[in-house]
């Protein structure tokens, strides 16, 4: 009878390491662009309208910090895990470990809502930017090759249609992938240069056109806002709450840097600093940009029905309409179109390493885990997951369900807190490079906050994300179970075979005193 519940063996993960056939290219740096590469993207230039009209008011900010701290303390659980296994595979790798397969499984499939689902939606918003920059040059592309086909035919067109700039972009990044991790990694500090020179431009330059009367009431009370019949709670301290979960997809991202552990020159140092350094670097910046932003537009400005209609759609470009800078939006369409293609890159370069790690433990087809030697990077399982993408981002309206990103993110998020939490009781002589300070208090918190920011999501991301989860269930025990390497004992030889030489070992994991 095969145990759903399997372990895998700390020795499993030292052969895995020896036989890797990834580039170690990566440095602390380039970790760090990494993490901010998936941070900033479309999230702060969008999401921070909605959070302020229908939330947090003026205290969007604090729903920042809150959004901010959620990701601190899966922060740190991530930073432990990946100072005891340099591993790639993230949150999936250190399920597997710790709590056993079938959830490591299903975190693996949640994380595919993170990552895959997470890069269609970028190349749908990526592709919105795209078309701004058009017009800002007079140039238009016909709806019919930059719409999906049921939002096409539901707006009354008929005929073929499909979101050509998404699938575009799709097969751009792949091609960057491809080349190799040290050129990819080269092409996403160059980006990440970029656009936090935009993001500490929209703050500096935005600060002359605060008027603090904006700010105040910071929280305004607790009231209802009723749209087209439909009514929502906002604003009060619920809604700063609230806020926090509408826009947590700013944050997505920088758990990124543990899927390339695998490529990471000193993984055990240098992720931990990676996962801590983007995100406390894109925490500051997001909570200014959210002042400057609420400083300068009173927040009931961006009501879509009120009298700036388009304000909230792309909120800190309009601020800057508004104040008669009509310039600084260009700079920002600009900065946020090439900054969301390295959202894009490390989004697809994180689901191929997630998958490279489940492909060698078995549970999904051996072709994930095939890296090409001269590369060194997992090239059909690049392509694949690029057919994939570019196909579902061009054919169908992905852009609804950036919640599921969210919720993806957030159940990863809860299960490396538990799962470290675990592992601490479990294996306390491990080695650990770097520790969670009060642990079983870090981990609960991050445990309750993300489970109620999950509570937060709307419904409909909650239930096709259950959904989706109920599905990987299925591929568990119909695939995954029967193939599993663990479960057919295919580490315990890799692993006898093995254990000799385990002190020629580069990266050695090292962790039992
Ligand atoms: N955090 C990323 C963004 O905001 C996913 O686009």
């Amino acid at each position: 009878m095969a145990n759903i519940w399997i372990k895998k063996p700390m020795e499993a993960y030292e052969a895995d390491i020896k036989k890797s056939q990834l580039k170690r290219v990566l440095g602390k740096w380039s970790l760090t662009a990494i993490g901010i590469g998936a941070i900033i993207g479309g999230g702060i230039f969008v999401l921070t309208g909605t959070g302020a009209y229908y939330n947090a008011g003026p205290a969007l900010a604090l729903s920042f910090v809150i959004a901010g701290i959620a990701c601190v303390f899966a922060a740190l659980c991530y930073a432990e895990f990946a100072s005891i296994l340099p591993v790639e595979g993230s949150a999936y790798a250190y399920a597997y470990g710790t709590v056993g397969e079938i959830f490591a499984w299903i975190i693996g499939w949640g994380l595919i809502l993170e990552y895959a689902m997470g890069s269609m939606t970028v190349a749908v918003s990526w592709s919105g930017y795209f078309g701004k920059l058009l017009k800002m040059f007079g140039l238009h592309m016909p709806a019919w090759l930059t719409t999906d086909p049921q939002t096409y035919l539901a707006a009354g067109n008929s005929g073929f249609s499909m979101n050509l700039p998404a699938f575009l972009i799709v097969w751009v990044v792949i091609g960057i992938l491809l080349r190799g991790t040290k050129g990819a990694a080269k092409a996403n500090n160059f980006i990440v240069m970029l656009k936090v020179s935009a993001i500490i431009f929209v703050i500096i330059v935005g600060v002359f056109f605060i008027n603090p009367e904006n700010w105040h009431p910071f929280i305004p009370a607790a009231t209802t806002i009723t749209e087209n019949g439909v009514s929502h709670s906002a604003y009060g301290y619920a809604g700063v709450v609230a806020g926090a979960s509408a826009i947590f997809f700013a944050y997505v991202g920088f758990d990124a840097v543990s899927t390339q552990a695998g490529e990471a020159i000193d993984p055990k140092k240098d992720v931990p600093f990676a996962i801590i350094a983007s995100l406390v670097i894109c925490t500051l910046l997001y909570i200014l940009v959210s002042l400057v932003l609420t400083g300068m537009m009173h927040y009931t400005d961006f009501n879509p029905l009120g009298k700036y209609p388009d304000a909230i759609k792309a909120p800190v470009a309009y601020a800057f309409d508004i104040a008669g800078q009509a310039w600084a939006g260009y700079i920002i369409t600009i900065a946020a179109t090439v900054g969301l293609i390295s959202v894009l890159m490390v989004m697809i370069m994180g689901q191929s390493r997630i998958f490279l790690g489940m492909s060698k433990d078995g549970l999904i087809p051996k072709t994930f885990a095939k890296v090409n030697p001269v590369t060194g990077v997992p090239s059909k399982n690049l392509v694949i997951l690029g057919a994939v993408i570019s196909v579902i981002a061009s054919f169908t309206p992905i852009n609804d369900l950036a919640h599921m990103t969210s919720f993806g993110t957030l159940f990863a998020f809860t299960m490396v807190c538990v799962a470290v939490w675990v592992l601490r009781v479990k294996e306390p002589d491990l080695q650990r490079n770097f520790k969670v300070p009060a642990l079983p208090v870090i981990a609960v918190l991050g445990i309750v906050i993300n489970i109620y920011l999950i509570i937060n999501l709307s419904k409909e991301a909650q239930m096709y994300s259950l959904g989706w989860l109920v599905i990987g269930f299925f591929i568990y025990f119909l695939y995954s179970k029967r193939n599993s390497k663990l479960q057919n004992g295919g580490f315990g030889e890799t692993f006898k075979a093995e254990q000799e030489p385990l002190e020629d070992v580069d990266i050695d994991i090292d962790n039992k005193h």
